[in-house]
């Protein structure tokens, strides 16, 4: 039996972040982590590998496409998907690597196996090899993440028909790739098949892209990426799917009812979204349960059950990993005493596409249904010098402040690069700045940056450069 201050279910952004801190404070701390690495989703199969394939299928597009020869840059590439995989997974393991050692640093024991909880500070570590490991802990924060919601009728094979995870992986291009659900998952990953060659449908059930985001900065990204070459079925569901050792086979309705009519793809992606994953942890053995969405409920990170935490996507919030780490290091703050807290309000959201999309705070739509009078100031990509230079003049800058105050309630980015900028107005937000405050300081020229002053400066209509 081994007795720790701290045992952490899970290694993900929430679970490792939260063990290293541990280890800093001084905490005896475990994590229980049943894959063969460290990162969870996030660096396994969600953040990490997805990036590397946008980025490497950015440059990719750039090269094959008129972009690269309107440089000046006469060049022939051709696909190695082998290698793009390659330099996926080496990048992943360097990564992971990187959390085992972060944990050495720290002095956090990675306890390899499935948790479950057998009892008030009693935790079961089964590895898939068959042993077993008893510890107690004082602390037990659960911090096991998420998985793919499935759909009905349209059973993932991860062969034809795949989650994320499979269309992560594939070894061959797809030639008509329907992606179902039209969310950050979908448009990422759609995005990075089309950009490599692929035929790109997305069917969503509802009569927009992504919602939750800005209305008008959803509709650009929209606009944008069909323009690239993704088709777009609104207000439609797939009520069927029959896969065969070449293709699927579905059949699509409007989501209101109506005529059903017939997709063929050699590939298929899930993309609905994602649900809490609390399997086999033994949440009974200490009176706790889950909601109907599979849910564990937290107080400022604590559940029902004395000792036992709950961070990240396996809770309430966006499943994000900024915000399971935001999490991680609240809740171990609050459990050595000290006054841990995360500001939901101000979680910032990106969707890696081209252009990306970046936001932060309230959208027009929440201010319009709060009855919170405001104003907006814009500016477009096209009147900024950097992203004219660089032919990436796509988007807008959007800074809502409110109308009296002049407070940044909400910014909306969509553009070359806004999710390397967006920090700037989380930073501003978080110290409640107006926006003339951001209107009067000084940003470097030319950067992109730029845009997101001027939009501020135009709350006034006092932008100089367009
Ligand atoms: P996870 O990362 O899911 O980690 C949970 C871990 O717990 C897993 O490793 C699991 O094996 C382990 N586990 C589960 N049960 C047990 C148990 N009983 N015992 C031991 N271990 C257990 N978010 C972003 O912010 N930016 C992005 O760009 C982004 N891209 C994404 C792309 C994709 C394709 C996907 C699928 C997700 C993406 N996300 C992104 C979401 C992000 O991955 C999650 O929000 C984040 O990983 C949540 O962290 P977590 O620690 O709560 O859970
Ligand atoms: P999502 O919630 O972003 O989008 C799901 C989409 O599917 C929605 O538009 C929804 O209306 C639609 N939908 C639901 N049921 C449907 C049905 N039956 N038929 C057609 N459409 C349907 O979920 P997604 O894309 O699966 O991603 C899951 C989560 O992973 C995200 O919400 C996010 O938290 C995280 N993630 C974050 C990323 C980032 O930060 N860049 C990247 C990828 C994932």
């Amino acid at each position: 039996m081994s007795n720790y201050d701290v045992v952490i279910l899970g290694g993900g952004p929430g679970g490792y972040n939260a063990a290293i801190r541990a280890g800093q404070l001084g905490l005896k701390a475990a994590c229980v982590e049943g894959r063969a690495t460290l990162g969870g989703t996030c660096l396994n199969v969600g953040c990490m590998p997805s990036k590397a394939l946008l980025h490497a299928s950015e440059l990719y597009e750039a090269a094959t496409g008129a972009e690269f020869a309107n440089l000046g840059i006469e060049v022939k590439p051709t696909l190695n998907l082998g290698q793009m995989m390659k330099q996926k997974d080496e990048s992943v393991a360097g990564l992971t690597k990187g959390i085992e050692f972060l944990f050495r640093k720290n002095k956090v024991d990675w306890i390899k196996g499935w948790g479950r909880i057998e009892g008030p500070g009693r935790v079961s570590a089964s590895s898939d090899q068959g042993s077993r490991l008893e510890l107690t802990a004082k602390n037990i924060i659960i911090a096991t993440g998420s998985e793919p919601t499935p759909l009905p009728g349209v059973e993932i094979d991860n062969q034809r028909i795949l989650d994320s995870t499979g269309a992560l992986s594939l070894s061959e291009v797809p030639k008509h790739l329907v992606v179902i659900g039209a969310g950050v998952i979908g448009l990422e990953l759609g995005s990075v098949w089309r950009r490599l060659g692929a035929q790109v449908t997305v069917v969503e059930y509802l009569d927009r892209i992504c919602p939750g985001v800005d209305a008008e900065a959803g509709k650009t990204l929209q606009r944008s990426l069909s323009k690239q070459g993704i088709a777009f079925k609104l207000a439609s569901k797939v009520t069927s799917a029959t896969s065969s050792a070449t293709g699927v086979q579905l059949s699509v309705e409007p989501a209101a009812g109506g005529t059903a009519e017939s997709l063929e793809a050699d590939y298929v992606l899930v993309a609905i979204g994602r649900r809490p994953y609390t399997q086999g942890l033994g949440l009974e053995n200490v009176g706790l349960s889950t909601d109907k969405r599979g849910m564990l409920a937290n107080r400022q990170h604590r559940t029902e059950a004395p000792g036992i935490w709950v961070i990240g996507d396996v809770t309430s919030g966006p499943m994000l990993a900024h915000k399971a780490e935001d999490e991680a290091m609240a809740c171990v703050e609050q459990i050595v005493g000290k006054a841990g807290e995360v500001n939901y309000a101000l979680i910032p959201n990106v969707i890696y596409t081209r252009p990306e999309l970046a936001s932060v705070g309230l959208t027009e739509e929440q201010l319009r249904a709060a009855g919170r009078a405001y104003k907006v100031g814009k500016f477009p990509f096209t009147a900024n010098s950097r992203a004219k230079i660089n032919h990436e003049t796509e988007g807008f800058a959007k800074v809502i402040a409110d109308e009296r105050t002049d407070e940044v309630l909400g910014v909306h980015l969509v553009g070359p690069s806004v999710s390397e900028m967006i920090g700037e107005y989380c930073v501003a937000m978080e110290f409640s700045a107006s926006a003339q405050d951001i209107a009067l300081t000084c940003h470097p020229h030319p950067t992109r940056s730029e845009a997101l002053r001027q939009a501020a400066m135009n709350v006034e209509g006092m932008a100089t450069q367009m």
